[in-house]
């Protein structure tokens, strides 16, 4: 049958096969999504979280043999697979509180004897494109809440994480079949580019919540646009810490090296610049030295390393020319391809004009710049980027930190202070702007981006007054 492979990025091994979704199959499970649709959505939604409870259970069941599958398919430590399977749990839970709280504002009229509200509608079928790099904590922020919200999902997953997103596929479906529930609810449909074309051109989806880089958000935006549709993007990330002459070094030396180095330089919110005081920057210098050179690389599967492998050969590829590009006096350490698709972390000292800079590369090289004068000029440089993903200030300086927090602070969805870029909690809406999507997913008010508003006015007395003090007798 048509479709394609999945490898494992530790070894290049051949793990699966899978079948692409034809047009035929994409007309059954839109066929199913709709009938489920029409099942689900009057359902209470606080029982639909009951599910969804349950859902999470199985997934607190599962949690280790899904953590070493994601590490086997994806490659990203055993340690960090197990955290990607806990934001599943945390997301889980959340919409279970969540079904209780699904809550719209009351107005009051300005009519006598009316009565003003808002409330929230499911809205169909949402269609969620996931990315390798988190093959289903993304997916689990989008269903859980599209879920409890009353919709269907129909999920277009990596197509370099397929395993995963069967598996996943089966916690779920299983939990579903139990509580009787009808096939359709969530579906998967698997392939390249035009599978997931097939959802973003469908007026019958909804919702796209697509996660991934800025041209794929790019194209995505424009097709969900074109047909009126909705669209929650998550695209590129370009974040930077910024480390202030009032940072404790140490706090800032750690959350650089997770954040550069964590899941090989492949999340969204990786740190990919330091801009660091010039009175401060040798002194960093030397910490980050010292630090990436007790990083351990190696399988992923032990617990003992920090680094697993690349994705693929073709990200060893774009490390290699990245690197190519610069003078060895520009890199500080590492730099170096071990062996397969295992790369040894970089920091580059640089500056921000720099293209290779403005540029989200996948991997895991950290470029290193100074600012001079005040942390007005650190903030300049680090909103001169066209991502706005997340950034951080480390500084023990209140008026550094809140002008860092101000509005002519950083302009990115996510701002933090002495902790870093990566790792952000369920809890806090997550996305950001520019060329980021503007999107917001997982926790605080994020739900509202799966449900439509509607605005209801009911008059209970006995005469027709007009707004706005109108007179038509
Ligand atoms: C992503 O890389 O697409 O904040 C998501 C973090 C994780 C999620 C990253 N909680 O790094």
């Amino acid at each position: 049958k048509e479709g394609f492979d999945t490898f494992s990025p530790i070894n290049n091994t051949l793990l699966a096969h899978f079948g692409s979704t034809s047009q035929d199959d994409y007309e059954i499970v839109v066929e199913h999504s709709l009938k489920a649709f029409r099942y689900w959505s009057k359902i209470p939604a606080p029982k639909r979280g009951e599910v969804i409870r349950k859902v999470g259970n199985a997934f607190r069941n599962e949690k280790e043999n899904l953590a070493r599958l994601i590490t086997i398919e994806m490659g990203k430590t055993i340690q960090e697979a197990r955290g990607e399977v806990q934001e599943v749990i945390d997301i889980c839970d959340f919409a279970v509180g969540l079904s209780r709280q699904l809550y719209g504002l009351t107005m009051h009229s300005e009519r006598p004897n009316h009565r003003m509200y808002e409330q929230y509608h499911p809205l169909g079928i949402v269609g969620i494109i996931s990315a390798f790099n988190f093959p289903i904590a993304v997916w689990a922020w989008n269903s859980m809440l599209a879920w409890v919200c009353g919709n269907v999902c129909v999920w277009k997953p990596s197509e370099k994480t397929p395993l995963v997103a069967a598996a996943a596929f089966k916690i779920v479906d299983d939990i579903f079949t139990q509580n009787l529930l009808p096939k359709g609810l969530m579906s998967v449909i698997n392939g390249d580019k035009s599978v997931g074309q097939k959802i973003t051109d469908d007026i019958r989806i909804s919702l796209i919540s697509a996660t991934g880089s800025t041209e794929m958000g790019r194209e995505v935006g424009v097709k969900v646009a074109q047909r009126f549709g909705k669209s929650l993007l998550e695209l590129g990330g370009n974040n930077a810490i910024i480390v202030s002459e009032n940072a404790n070094m140490d706090l800032a030396v750690r959350a650089i090296v997770f954040g550069a180095v964590g899941t090989c330089g492949q999340r969204c919110t990786t740190t990919r610049r330091v801009i660091v005081h010039k009175s401060k920057l040798e002194e960093l210098r030397f910490k980050l030295e010292a630090a990436y050179s007790q990083l351990k690389i190696g399988d992923p599967m032990d617990e003992k390393n920090h680094i697993g492998p690349l994705i693929d050969e073709k990200a060893v590829d774009i490390y290699k020319n990245i690197l190519e590009q610069f003078n060895k006096s520009e890199i500080v350490c590492g730099g170096k391809i071990i062996e397969g698709n295992f790369v040894q972390p970089a920091i580059v000292l640089t500056n921000s004009d720099h293209y290779l800079v403005q540029k989200e590369s996948f991997v895991p090289i950290l470029y290193l710049m100074t600012y001079e004068r005040s942390i007005d000029h650190a903030i300049e440089i680090q909103n001169s980027v066209s991502q706005g993903l997340s950034s951080a200030i480390f500084t023990q300086n209140l008026r550094e930190s809140e002008t860092f927090l101000s509005f002519l602070g950083s302009d990115c969805g996510i701002a933090n202070v002495n902790i870093g870029t990566s790792g952000a909690e369920i809890g806090g809406a997550f996305g950001g702007e520019k060329e980021t999507g503007g999107g917001r997913e997982s926790g605080s008010d994020a739900w509202k981006n799966y449900m439509r508003r509607q605005t209801c006015t009911i008059n209970f007395g006995d005469t027709l007054p007009l707004a706005q003090g109108i007179i038509f007798n």
